[in-house]
């Protein structure tokens, strides 16, 4: 009982000892510690810079940072803001009589050490964070390229397409409708609205464009990239197995684990979905759907589509409105009246077709007498009316291409026809042809190459602005 007394009353004198001389310690070392911590987080900072660089030059190559990784940058990142308010603290000290305080300086103090054990404790952390970066998953979404601000009363079908992703009672779904119409658009529309509000539900979406050529490896590997496989020759990841057996296998089994939405973008027969490796037998039901474009009703029902959905033409108001969009005209600056109404004649002979409304419509911009819009128009009227819709599409399109003024550029686009259909061209390998074959040929000596090229370049600018070539995927193809 003593011994208890006298060792506690020890304690406690050694204790309010011990907290006396630190403050005093604490107020002592104010401004050492406030310069010390000043210096350990320029350090701290550096070596976060570096970390950053190293991330931003190997996310080139799919790298991210580990879960490790990105918990100490967020740590750095606090200790920062923290040391920041500190640093305003010190300085402004003394300024107002509560702040010169005793008090407040020993809460400086114990801040200043705080902060400083922290960044030591990051600067140590640091060198033991391995690996840093690993093979990043794929993302949920892959954007396609689209200008929605263009896209013209499509509301109410894609609304019927957005609440058919939520029947789980239909898993296969079929967009169909003459080309040109939209389809493409819209399910790049779809695709798109993922990256705003999250995949939705779904754990990947993938995007495939499959063709008149149904490449079944292809779809295959085009699935198998949003998977995380690498195509064979490039990249240095995993790749599908070469036995078909197993490529089906390996997909199938990747897939199952998944919650996804595949987006097939124009089929022109039948795709066995299984002999991909994409499970979807009627016993399969995971909330994964697959949705797909076809200009044919008849591939919807082999495709045993649970539901349809057919895409409009566009009335004749929207009609307009695209079609004076792309003339770069206003709906209500057609001040002679007689003009307007040819043009409007010229716009009801696109049928309400997106694709033959924005090339006539780029083909008609700048064209300002009445004599012109009356042989434009008589030109479409000469087209047959018993002419299935695709041929009438075909001879619209002609109309345009006839209008080009660039001359090479018409063979140009001619030349195009070469790639096979939705192809992504790489612009570079597609001039480099074009100066090969002697379409840029100007007849002059010398002709440098590079002034070839140059020419190359402008006639794909000038068939992007007659909307007959479009973007393509990556920026090479752009
Ligand atoms: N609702 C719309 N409003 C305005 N422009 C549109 C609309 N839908 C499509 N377009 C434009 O029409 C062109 C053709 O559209 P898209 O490629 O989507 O047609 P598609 O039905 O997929 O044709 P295909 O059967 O040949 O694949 C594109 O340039 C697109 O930007
Ligand atoms: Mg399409």
């Amino acid at each position: 009982m003593q011994n208890f007394l006298q060792s506690s009353t020890g304690e406690a004198v050694s204790w309010v000892w011990n907290l006396a001389a630190g403050g005093i310690v604490t107020l002592i070392l104010l401004d050492s510690r406030a310069e010390e911590l000043d210096r350990e987080m320029t350090d701290l900072i550096v070596v976060r810079e570096d970390l950053e660089e190293e991330i931003k030059q190997r996310e080139l190559q799919d790298m991210g940072p580990t879960r490790q990784v990105q918990a100490w940058l967020r740590k750095v990142q606090e200790i920062e803001s923290r040391a920041a308010v500190f640093g305003v603290s010190f300085q402004q000290r003394g300024a107002s009589s509560e702040g010169s305080s005793l008090r407040s300086s020993y809460r400086l103090g114990c801040e200043a050490a705080e902060c400083l054990k922290q960044v030591q404790r990051l600067k140590t952390q640091r060198g033991n964070l391995l690996p840093l970066l690993i093979q990043a998953p794929p993302p949920a979404v892959v954007p396609q390229p689209i200008s929605s601000a263009s896209i013209v009363d499509a509301e109410k079908t894609l609304s019927e397409i957005r609440s058919l992703l939520e029947d789980n009672e239909a898993p296969v779904i079929g967009i169909y409708g003459l080309g040109g119409i939209g389809k493409t658009t819209l399910l790049k529309a779809i695709n798109n609205e993922f990256l705003q509000r999250g995949s939705g539900g779904f754990d990947l979406v993938i995007w495939v464009t499959v063709s008149k050529e149904l490449d079944v490896r292809k779809v295959q590997e085009d699935i198998a990239v949003r998977l995380g496989y690498s195509r064979p020759g490039k990249g240095q990841g995993q790749t599908l197995p070469e036995h078909p057996t197993d490529r089906v296998n390996t997909l199938l089994s990747a897939l199952s684990k998944r919650n996804f939405l595949l987006l097939l973008d124009d089929l022109w027969e039948k795709l066995d979905l299984g002999a991909v490796g994409v499970p979807f037998s009627s016993s399969f039901r995971n909330g994964s759907k697959v949705f797909f474009t076809t200009r044919s009703e008849k591939v919807c029902n082999d495709m045993d589509a649970q539901k349809k959905v057919k895409v409009p033409l566009l009335n004749r108001k929207s009609s307009w409105t695209r079609f004076c969009q792309k003339m770069g005209k206003g709906e209500d600056q057609w001040n002679d009246l007689s003009i307007r109404s040819l043009a409007e004649a010229v716009c009801q002979k696109c049928g309400g077709l997106p694709i033959t409304l924005i090339t006539v419509g780029r083909a008609m911009a700048g064209v300002t007498t009445r004599d012109e819009w009356q042989v434009a128009l008589m030109a479409l009227k000469s087209i047959p009316a018993e002419l299935g819709d695709m041929k009438k599409v075909l001879i619209l399109l002609k109309f345009s291409f006839d209008r080009l003024k660039d001359t090479p550029a018409k063979e140009c686009l001619l030349y195009c026809a070469l790639y096979p259909e939705d192809h992504n061209i790489l612009i570079s390998e597609l001039i480099d042809y074009w100066v090969g074959e002697g379409l840029l040929d100007t007849g002059r000596h010398p002709d440098p190459i590079e002034r070839a090229r140059n020419r190359g370049h402008l006639a794909i600018k000038n068939l992007k602005a007659a909307c007959l070539l479009e973007d393509g995927r990556s920026k090479e193809d752009r």
